[in-house]
């Protein structure tokens, strides 16, 4: 294949774009460095520097100065300035015609990439393509191989994230993760060390294990958690920075209750290193593949759709009637078309799932006038940094061709600070995103925040509803009560294929998994009460249940523990998981062992608490009873020092403190003790009544 040919006067045309932005880089060079920079004859030179003169395009000027070998010093014209540029834009237009003809040849079909001359001032901001840092796919399977050699880090689910949008432009101007340099003005003062705009640290956090076997200089390949190599890093930079400093700048408060200060003290490794990407292959998503788009497949939809002006909705959350009726309002506003744009990579704690989320989206949709509104899902991490994220969201937003971008009330906060109060203004969002909306490159559209009137029977915007009319508004810690109980949701509120969808993932707590951990000594009665309480559960039916009693478990998933603290934190542990998935998938989990200690008992009540109810109970006997009981005829065994370590004996128990119920288990009947476990379970809306 041979690239299309040049033009006759091309070279010509070549060299006298190259003197014109040399004499300008340079005006005071003498003929000779000149003529050595553009690579020409002295000879050629001079030709050159008189059409350039004759053609009204340089000055010369006598030059004063010690310097006996130059006399001259040349000035481009206004002339020369414009024809220097007419020279860029048809130096590119003959390398796009180059281009469009390699595309024609290899793929059969023609480039989608609009030339410039053709481009609209709008068309250059928001639908050409923006620069990704992927190489070609058969770069891509070399440096796979190449990479097999690299120094490889593992990583983390957030800095997957960070790494899908820096390789396909959702993070540019980013060329990669943060130098320190970068760092310090990104923490400082949202700046770049360039200058640009960019809010929010984006860092590869490694441990000081790691960091320490890294040379400066090194290659290093960045895989995913399975291993995949997704790109390589060359480390430019490393440093061990002031997370409080960093807490306090960006985040505003150096306070764990805040989502990202939490991560930044507990889960990012504490040191950073900086360097550009190569990106060879992007993550892989298993679920709803058709709905993601890099900011080049988005650009090129908008193209494709000839949508000049798009608005942004940004959302971690379900979309109810008031959402649909202030996006559809905000779209109206800015004569724009609509994107919802959703984060499904990581948001605040305790949200609701992504897989919930897009299906109530996708049931939203179809309530917007057919090819006004479309969905793109967006694989971003999101920092929960209010003002500043505003900006960030912006930033991205415009990355993925939007000129518009909705901001409400509250943009991305983190809820309340330890001291119970909020972390950000309810409008620092908006302020701050307005103060760069220039650099930013997109609209910002307020979002006005949008009430029911009952008696209008419509939603308008709050600062709108005249005086006396009702506005009815459900919470979102509401909206959860109503879900958790069972309760109406009515239908002003919102839809009723959303509320189908979040009744499936939030079932009312009768019908939820949950987990009853009972703890107490060996021969207190633990696994008699919870055999009771196994057959009572099934004889209701409904859900699955699981007992995991201590023999049980250490017999089948533990037999290789024995009890030292450590063994017997590891047994607890491991109890703990099973019944969190048990929990997870709606059955319902009975634990019985000793589980003497109460941090280890802490740490399983979490694991279970993140996916249902977590209900202990103290099984009470005191340890003479368990002692004079001895059915095993342990006691005596540990009493003559033939068991070592022995919970109660010459082991310790910490008591429970604030168990959901603690029973009694002399002269009362298992049945009993069944029974008052029961009512447990009911009056915390567990089983039905
Ligand atoms: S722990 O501490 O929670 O890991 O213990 P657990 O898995 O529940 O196991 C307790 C059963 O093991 C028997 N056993 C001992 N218990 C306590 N201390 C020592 N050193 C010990 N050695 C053996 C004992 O029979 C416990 O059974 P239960 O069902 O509790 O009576």
């Amino acid at each position: 294949m041979c690239p299309a040919p040049a033009k006759s006067n091309s070279q010509d045309e070549d060299q006298l774009f190259l003197l014109l932005r040399q004499l300008e880089r340079a005006p005071k060079a003498n003929q000779r460095a000149l003529a050595a920079a553009i690579g020409v004859s002295l000879g050629r030179l001079n030709a050159l520097m008189r059409t350039a003169s004759e053609a009204g395009l340089i000055l010369t000027q006598d030059r004063d100065g010690p310097d006996r070998r130059q006399r001259f010093a040349y000035a481009l014209t206004e002339r020369g300035v414009s024809e220097k540029n007419r020279l860029i834009d048809q130096f590119l237009a003959r390398k796009f015609e180059e281009y469009a003809s390699l595309h024609a040849e290899l793929t059969g079909s023609v480039s989608d990439i609009v030339p410039l001359k053709y481009r609209s001032k709008l068309m250059q901001n928001n639908l050409a393509p923006i620069p990704e840092l992927y190489v070609s796919y058969d770069s891509a399977l070399k440096l796979k191989l190449e990479a097999a050699e690299l120094t490889s880090w593992d990583l983390k689910p957030r800095q997957i994230c960070d790494l899908e949008l820096l390789m396909n432009g959702g993070f540019n101007p980013l060329k990669g993760f943060l130098t320190e340099e970068d760092y310090n003005g990104v923490v400082e003062n949202m700046r770049l060390a360039d200058g640009s705009l960019w809010p929010m640290p984006i860092t590869l956090d490694v441990s000081p294990d790691f960091a320490d076997g890294i040379e400066l200089g090194q290659d290093i390949a960045l895989r995913d958690q399975e291993g995949v190599i997704l790109g390589t890093m060359t480390v430019t930079d490393r440093w061990t920075p002031d997370k409080s400093r960093e807490a306090e700048k960006v985040f505003g408060a150096d306070d764990q209750a805040h989502p990202a200060v939490n991560y930044l003290h507990n889960e990012a490794g504490s040191v950073y290193l900086g360097g550009p990407v190569v990106g060879i292959q992007q993550p892989v998503h298993y679920d709803f593949r058709g709905r993601r788009d890099t900011p080049n497949e988005l650009r090129a939809y908008f193209r494709k759709m000839g949508w000049r002006r798009v608005v942004a909705f940004q959302t971690r959350n379900p979309l109810h009637r008031a959402h649909q009726e202030l996006t559809f309002r905000a779209a109206k506003e800015a004569q724009a078309n609509l994107l919802i744009h959703p984060v499904v990579g990581m948001t605040k704690p305790g949200d609701v799932d992504h897989f919930t989320r897009v299906r109530c989206y996708e049931a939203v949709l179809d309530k917007y006038p057919s090819s006004t509104t479309s969905m793109s899902l967006l694989n971003l991490a999101m920092r929960m940094a209010g003002p500043r994220e505003a900006v960030w969201h912006g930033l991205i937003r415009a990355n993925h061709g939007c000129t518009h971008m909705i901001v409400g009330r509250d943009h991305a906060g983190p809820g309340k600070n330890s001291a119970g109060e909020d972390f950000y203004g309810p409008y620092d969002a908006q302020e701050l995103f307005r103060a760069h909306a220039d650099e930013v490159g997109i609209e910002m559209v307020d979002f006005k925040h949008m009430v029911y009137v009952q008696e209008r029977a419509q939603y308008e915007p709050a600062d709108e509803v005249t005086d006396g009319a009702t506005v009815l508004n459900i919470s979102g810690t509401e909206l959860r009560r109503r879900l958790r109980e069972g309760l109406d949701i009515p239908e002003w509120f919102s839809f009723p294929e959303v509320v189908t969808e979040l009744r499936k993932r939030y079932p009312p707590r009768s019908q939820q998994g949950f987990t009853v951990f009972f703890t107490g000594f060996s021969g207190s009665g633990k696994s008699t009460i919870a055999n009771a309480l196994m057959v009572k559960l099934m004889e209701m039916g409904g859900r699955p249940v699981t007992l995991l009693d201590g023999d049980i478990v250490r017999k089948n998933l533990s037999s290789e523990l024995g009890f030292s603290k450590e063994h017997r934190d590891l047994n607890i542990r491991r109890i703990g998981y099973v019944a969190s998935e048990i929990t997870k998938n709606g059955g319902i989990a009975i634990c019985a062992p000793i589980a003497p200690y109460a941090t280890t008992r802490r740490a399983v009540r979490e694991d279970v608490e993140a996916f249902g109810a977590f209900v202990e109970v103290h099984v009470a006997t005191s340890i003479e009873e368990c002692e004079r009981r001895d059915r095993k005829g342990l006691y005596k065994l540990a009493r003559e020092g033939k068991i070592k370590e022995f919970t109660g004996i010459s082991d310790p128990y910490d008591v429970p403190e604030n168990p959901e119920l603690s029973v009694e288990t002399e002269n009362v009947e298992v049945d009993n003790c069944a029974h008052q476990v029961l009512l447990k379970l009911e009056s915390l809306g567990l089983i039905a009544g």
